[in-house]
Parts: structure tokens; C-alpha cells; sequence
């Protein structure tokens, strides 16, 4: 046993510590496709203090560390270093207080997010943070990747339902954060430090979440549109019919609706083919006012050509429906093996052009080369995933990554909307942030981590 796993082992028991020689096979790896890798040791503390003292053994030593949530993670920021501890959040999962007069859910980072989804429900409130991985996912992850997904268009980016946190810093301190007041303007807001930080400046523990009014109505419409420019005229009169009430704007080119639905054996909503598929859902507290506005948008949008066919949900079985080719996101592992995976943004000006342009270059290179084309496109964000069958095992990453993440610069997007650098982007990271930011975040984390532990070698670090 190494130096440090034996001291770890003494501090925190065996309970807390296993050497890396024992650790499971699921703590080996996260959603990045990246090989397995056996950390040093795995790190389950029980509360904040075992945190504390994991970190300034280890800072003491000079031993790197990997924060680990759910390890649902897509760009490989969870992913373990052999020569470092994996810290795993997964026991501090308690719920600790729901404020219904704040609307406010304070909780362990270890929570995972449909649990904390569920508590706020209870309540008749609503944690307006939503992701297909919501049942592993957790909340110190979401706020370490600044997570995105379905209702980012209603209610923003994580960064929005975050009202406070607790930290724990390379040395071992603890920053406890934990304002509950939306307004609070005494110094510097610390948190925003943490959040979208992929586990670079210090493991989050604990959390304050904003809830909101939980809508009691939605409606939700699956549309058939001719191309990707009536798509964008439809979120425009999506947005002024629905206004706030206008939840997810979610779009499916035929790459993705077709492959998917014919992999899964889903039902498709609609019998004829259409050339982008896109989920409308809306949610409000008045039924009528919120399906007439729902039926207007969509009998408008057909008079003018945007929509060629839509089918609206008429029960809460019927919208699932209607998301289930969208929700299958998870197979893809079984249905194309070894992927390189995109969570790009594009200004809605270029998307059309980057579709387009993305699946011609894309071809143009390799002729049998599977790529869905799908997102989150109420908010810029476009997905990518990309398999060559003829290359089996050995896909060509690097060339599909330089290839897409030139063309996205080219068109003035970024190479992350919502999954973050990790591993995976970090060559790419240049194209998106200037030399002048890019050292600013390298400032901050010698400042916060001056010997370089937390998760070195992943996102903007050293
Ligand atoms: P992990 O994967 O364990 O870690 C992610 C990063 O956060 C790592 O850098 C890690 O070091 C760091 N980290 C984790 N916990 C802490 C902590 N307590 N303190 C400090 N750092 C920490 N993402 C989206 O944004 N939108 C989507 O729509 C979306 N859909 C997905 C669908 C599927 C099927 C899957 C598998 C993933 C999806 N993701 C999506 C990606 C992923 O779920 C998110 O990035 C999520 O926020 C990761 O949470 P996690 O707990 O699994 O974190
Ligand atoms: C999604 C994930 C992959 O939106 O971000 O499906
Ligand atoms: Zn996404």
C-alpha cells in the first residue's frame, strides 16, 4: 500500500478508504468512452470533515485528486488518473431542508438529481434542472459541469438554481457558502467560482438550490418541420405565443430521429417522414389559456409552412411518448459502440449551415460514417455523435474532433455548451476561450490549488 492510501486508511478507516487494488469496476470509469482506469484508491467520506481531511492528506503529499458524482459525466472530467484518489460524493446524499417559504432545497452534493427532483415535487415545487441522466447524475456534479438539458430555455443553466454552497479546497478548508436569499451582494459571490469548475478549485459537499412554482399544466407537441430554417422560425413564434410558459424547444434531425427510433423499436409519432423533428413543451398554471396558446402556435405555424404535421399530447402517457426517442439517448452504446460525442453551440444564425456542412464534410471524409445530429436547439446547443462502422474498435477521434471543432470556430460557436472540457476537449479549448481567459482560470487555480491536485491535466489546468 502506498504512502498515502496508508494514511488515508489510518485518518478515515477502511470504512471510507479502499485501495484502489479493491475498487469497483463502475468507479473506473465515467460516460467518456475513455479506457478504464484503476485510481490509487476510491475515497466515499461520510460528511464535510472527511472531505477536509481527504484533501490535506493529500494536498500535504502532493497526490492528485479526482471528484467523482454520479460519473455520468461525458468529456472524461470524472474520469480516474492512475496515480490519483478518487473522491466520490456518493454517501453525503442526505436532503437536509426543504424552505417552502424561501423555495429553497438544501442538500449533500452526493444527492442524485431525480431524488432532489422528487423531495421539491413533494412539496409542490419544482428544482427546474432536468437531464437524461437524471437518475445517476448528482447534484455536485450538475453544479460542477454547470449542466444544461431539457429546460434550459424556461429556467437557464444550473447557475440559475444555485443559491449556495459549501466547498472544500485543495488545503483542506472549508468555504461554507450557504447563502438561501436570491439577492446578497456582500463581496464577491464565491459560488459562481465552483460552479462549471469540473471539479478544478475544490469539491462541492453541500448545496442550496432555488425551487420554483411547480406548473400544474403542460402541454406537449411533436412537429414534423420541412428544415432546419423553419425550425428556427417556429422557436421565434414558439417563444411569442408561449412566452415564459415555453419549457423545452428540443430538435431531432432524421440522422438521429431515424437511427434512433429504428434501433430502440420506439414508436414515432407521427407516420411520414419530415425533414427535423422538434418537441415542443410548454407548462403553466392555467389549462385552457396554456393548450389554446399551445393549439394557436402550432395551426399558425402549418398555415405558414413551418410545421408540416404535429401531434399534441392528450395525457401524461402520451408526452412520454412523445419524448421517448429523445429519452433513448442512453443506447447508444449498444446500438453504435465507440462514439465521439458533441455538445457544441452555434449561433441559431449558423445553425443551418453547420448541420449541413457538418454531415457533407463529415461524409465527404468517411463514406460510412453514422452521425446524429440532435439538441438543445432553444439554446444554441447542438449534439453530435459520430461512429465510423468501417473502423471497428479504433474510430478516428482526433480527425472527427479537428474536423467538427474547426468548422464550429469558423462559424463562431463554442466547443462546449453544457458538458464541459474534461479530457476530451482540452485540446480544444483554445478555439473557444482566448489566451488572456484561458490564463485568468489558470491564475485563479494556482491561487485556490497553488500545487496543482485537483483534477490536474483535465479542463483548463496545467
Ligand atoms: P460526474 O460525471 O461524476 O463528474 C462530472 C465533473 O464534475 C467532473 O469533472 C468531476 O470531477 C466534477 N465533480 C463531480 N462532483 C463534484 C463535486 N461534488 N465537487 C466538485 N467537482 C465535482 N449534461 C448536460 O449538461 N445536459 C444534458 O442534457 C445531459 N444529458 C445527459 C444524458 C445522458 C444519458 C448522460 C449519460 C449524460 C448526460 N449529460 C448531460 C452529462 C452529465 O450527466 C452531466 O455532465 C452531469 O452534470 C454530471 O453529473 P455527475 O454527478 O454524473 O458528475
Ligand atoms: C443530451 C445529452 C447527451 O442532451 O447532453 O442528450
Ligand atoms: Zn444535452
Amino acid at each position: 500500500m502506498s504512502d498515502i492510501v496508508a494514511r488515508l486508511s489510518e485518518a478515515l478507516g477502511s470504512e471510507v478508504v479502499t485501495p484502489g487494488g479493491q475498487a469497483p469496476e463502475g468507479a473506473m470509469h465515467d460516460w467518456s468512452g475513455l479506457p478504464p482506469v484503476r485510481p490509487l484508491a476510491l475515497v466515499r467520506p461520510r460528511d464535510t470533515e472527511d472531505v477536509a481531511i481527504a484533501l490535506r492528506l493529500c494536498n500535504e503529499s502532493g497526490t492528485a485528486v479526482v471528484p467523482q458524482g454520479g460519473l455520468s459525466g461525458i468529456s472524461g472530467g470524472a474520469h480516474p488518473i492512475e496515480s490519483a484518489v478518487s473522491i466520490s460524493l456518493e454517501r453525503m446524499n442526505r436532503i437536509e431542508a426543504i424552505d417552502p417559504e424561501m423555495s429553497t432545497i438544501t442538500l449533500g452534493a452526493g444527492t442524485v438529481l431525480q431524488t432532489a427532483q422528487e423531495a421539491a415535487a413533494e412539496h409542490g415545487l419544482l428544482l427546474g434542472v432536468d437531464l437524461g441522466a437524471r437518475g445517476s447524475c448528482t447534484i455536485g456534479g450538475v453544479i460542477a459541469t454547470n449542466a444544461g438539458g431539457n429546460q434550459v430555455i424556461r429556467y437557464g443553466m444550473t447557475r440559475d438554481h444555485v443559491l449556495g454552497l459549501e466547498a472544500v479546497l485543495a488545503d483542506g478548508t472549508i468555504v461554507s457558502a450557504m447563502n438561501t436569499m436570491i439577492k446578497n451582494n456582500a463581496g464577491l459571490d464565491l459560488k459562481q467560482l465552483f460552479i462549471g469548475s469540473e471539479g478544478l478549485l475544490g469539491i462541492v459537499t453541500r448545496a442550496v438550490m432555488r425551487l420554483q412554482p411547480r406548473p400544474a399544466f403542460t402541454g406537449t407537441a411533436f412537429c414534423g418541420c420541412p428544415d432546419t430554417a423553419s425550425v428556427i422560425a417556429l422557436l421565434k413564434r414558439a417563444r411569442a405565443a408561449l412566452g415564459p410558459q415555453l419549457t423545452s424547444f428540443e430538435v431531432m434531425w432524421p440522422s438521429f430521429f431515424d437511427f434512433m427510433s429504428a434501433g430502440t423499436g420506439l414508436k414515432r409519432p407521427l407516420a411520414a417522414s419530415h425533414g427535423v423533428y422538434v418537441i415542443i413543451e410548454a407548462s403553466g398554471f392555467a389549462e385552457a389559456p396554456l393548450r389554446t396558446a399551445l393549439e394557436s402556435c402550432l395551426e399558425t405555424a402549418i398555415e405558414d409552412g413551418e410545421v408540416g404535421d404535429a401531434v399534441l399530447a392528450s395525457s401524461a402517457r402520451e408526452e412520454k411518448q412523445l419524448w421517448a426517442v429523445r429519452e433513448s439517448v442512453a443506447e447508444y452504446g449498444r446500438l453504435l459502440g465507440p462514439i465521439t460525442a458533441f455538445d457544441v453551440g452555434v449561433p441559431l444564425a449558423n445553425m443551418a449551415d453547420a448541420v449541413s456542412r457538418l454531415e457533407a464534410e463529415l461524409v465527404a471524409r468517411w463514406p460510412d460514417i453514422i452521425a446524429l445530429f440532435y439538441g438543445h436547439m432553444g439554446d444554441s446547443n447542438l449534439h453530435l455523435v459520430a461512429n465510423v462502422p468501417s473502423a471497428g474498435d479504433d474510430q478516428p477521434d482526433a480527425d472527427i474532433k479537428s474536423l467538427v471543432y474547426g468548422l464550429i470556430r469558423d462559424l463562431g460557436g463554442t466547443v462546449s455548451a453544457e458538458h464541459g472540457i474534461g479530457v476530451i476537449k482540452r485540446d480544444y479549448l483554445g478555439y473557444s476561450r482566448s489566451t488572456e481567459e484561458i490564463a485568468t482560470m489558470r491564475a485563479v487555480k494556482s491561487a485556490l490549488d497553488p500545487k496543482n491536485i485537483m483534477n490536474p491535466g483535465k479542463g483548463f489546468s496545467t
